[in-house]
């Protein structure tokens, strides 16, 4: 469209389908059956969320929107970066408060996503609606490939939406500790994510009244369809939204309505569901602020300041290496 919007692809071209093929044998040859969240963002999956993201009952979206309107001057000035990285960036709809706050010294905005679709319609978008901005976007998994690009530093280093919280402890602290190592001394992580709260307000964001999420969490198992030529009926499923009170987690669960076996010929794999087992598509960790802020501090990360929307529903953290 124009040379100010590139999209470079960082994996091998079957890196992500040697992935799934791992991630779906290790997660349904397991005990509980699981898949990673990463698998719903195909081209359908990403405007499925787009969608989710303007329910009425997903306040995520709408809280951190809250939280970047009122302060994004203020990280804009705190950070005084040049370059704008996102990581598992989707629509870029939130960040163009940041684009506009981080305007005139802003050089290069550069988003990374595995979903090559959500990267494409974002990015031809923002080169037409910011006319001086260069836009370098990356199809790469942030789990395993977590550069920052060799443009104009301070680095602001963006995280949004809690897709944090789709991290188990584990793998939040192995990702903080790889963000440390790719961030100058006077590069900045600006991290969202969503807060402890009130049981039934969790609950009807995660299985809203139109079945939007219904359809996300089932995507799933359209992609391994597609992509391991399986033959999952997603009308033998039923979608579930558990709030795991131990782990501070809601849980997407598949539930099986019988018990019924799964042909993956691309893996000679025959997965059987008893009637009434789950399998757990997603987990989504809701923070306490101290908590979080302690998880930084491990990686080497300090938070600089925090903010939380008026309903305290959401907090997004600016931390700086040190
Ligand atoms: N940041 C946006 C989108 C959140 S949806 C917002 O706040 O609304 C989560 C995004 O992360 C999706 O676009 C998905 O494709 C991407 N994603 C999920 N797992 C990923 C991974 N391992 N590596 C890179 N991107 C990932
Ligand atoms: C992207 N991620 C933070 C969303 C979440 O809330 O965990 C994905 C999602 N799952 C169900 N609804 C939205």
């Amino acid at each position: 469209m124009t040379d100010r919007f590139t999209l470079t692809r960082r994996l091998a071209h079957d890196h992500l389908a040697r992935t799934l093929r791992a991630d779906v044998t290790a997660g349904l040859t397991g005990t509980p059956k699981t898949l990673p969240p990463k698998w719903f963002y195909d081209a359908r999956g990403s405007a499925l969320f787009d969608e989710i993201t303007r329910l009425p009952e997903y306040y995520l979206t709408r809280a951190e929107r809250e939280i970047l309107t009122a302060h994004c001057a203020e990280i804009a000035a705190l950070s005084g970066a040049r370059t704008l990285a996102e990581l598992g960036s989707g629509s870029s709809e939130k960040t163009r408060l940041l684009l506009d706050a981080l305007a005139p010294a802003l050089h290069t905005y550069a988003p990374l996503d595995v979903s090559p679709s959500a990267l494409r319609e974002a990015g031809q978008a923002l080169v037409r609606d910011y006319p001086g901005l260069t836009v370098a976007a990356t199809v790469a998994d942030f789990e395993t490939s977590l550069e920052l690009p060799d443009t104009p530093g301070p680095h602001l280093l963006a995280f949004l939406g809690s897709t944090v919280g789709n991290l188990d402890a584990a793998q939040r602290a192995a990702f903080f500790t790889s963000v440390r190592g790719a961030l100058g001394e006077r590069d900045a992580l600006l991290l969202g994510a969503d807060l402890v709260k009130d049981t039934p307000t969790l609950h009807r964001a995660y299985d809203d009244e139109r079945g939007v999420t219904a359809e996300f969490n089932k995507n799933v198992l359209l992609v391994l369809n597609r992509e391991l030529d399986a033959d999952f009926d997603p009308g033998a499923f039923t979608h579930r939204a558990v709030w795991n009170a131990a782990e501070e987690r809601v849980e997407m669960h598949l539930r099986s309505a019988a018990a019924q076996q799964v042909k993956i010929p691309a893996l000679d794999l025959l997965v059987a569901f008893e009637a009434g087992e789950d399998l757990r598509t997603e987990i989504s960790v809701k923070f306490r602020p101290g908590a979080l802020i302690g998880e930084l501090a491990a990686a080497g990360l300090t938070v600089h300041r925090w903010w939380t929307d008026p309903g305290e529903r959401f907090a997004l953290l600016l931390a700086f290496p040190g």
